[in-house]
């Protein structure tokens, strides 16, 4: 297995910077909740919320998309919910990345079916080449070309979430 950097560490570090500096300044004198998608969420929600200047609340929900190494089957389960309500509150999905677009699609039914006051979705990656349900994030980190990647969260098998790049596995 070899993994080659396609983001290094800084510009990661970078973006997120910018990214938690305009949710700041759009939700500047509100409270937002930071609902994060585990597992993968996990590295960039702490460094985003580390780097915004306003209050934030942190919850969780997890989905599976069943399956395995580096394809999903498109069939997705929530597997946890979040512990709060979100009705009245300013909702911020944070995910790793939109790929097909199916889990956050599914995720963000469930939270506009809860009226919150406001939501918006901030994924630290985006593949649009993989699409198949319409699904635009309201901040991206970057725009990635239809590669299998890892770091900030992101595994294969469960391994590599902790590489602080985005690396891409370009062999077996
Ligand atoms: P979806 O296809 O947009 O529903 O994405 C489902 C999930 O697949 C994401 O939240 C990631 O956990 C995972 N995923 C998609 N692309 C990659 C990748 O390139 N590397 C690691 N995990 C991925």
């Amino acid at each position: 297995m070899k993994i080659e950097v396609l983001i290094p560490e800084q510009d990661v570090r970078d973006r997120i910077k910018e990214m938690a500096d305009a949710l700041s300044e759009k939700y500047a004198g509100e409270e937002v909740l930071l609902v994060g998608i585990l597992n993968g969420s996990v590295f960039f929600l702490t460094e985003l919320a580390q780097k915004m200047s306003i209050p934030v609340e942190i919850d969780f929900m997890a989905a599976s998309s069943y399956g395995s190494g580096t394809e999903s089957s498109g069939r997705v389960l929530v597997t946890k919910d979040l512990e709060r309500s979100v009705k009245d509150a300013h909702v911020i999905i944070v995910e790793d990345i939109v790929d097909t677009g199916q889990t956050l699609h599914l995720l963000t039914e469930m939270i506009m079916e809860r009226h919150p006051a406001s939501f918006e979705l901030a994924v630290l990656l985006d593949k649009p080449a993989r699409r198949k349900v319409c699904l635009d994030a309201d901040y991206i980190g970057f725009e990635i070309p239809d590669a299998f990647v890892v770091g900030w969260g992101l595994d294969y098998d469960q391994k590599y979430r902790d590489l602080p790049y985005i690396g891409v596995i370009t062999e077996e």
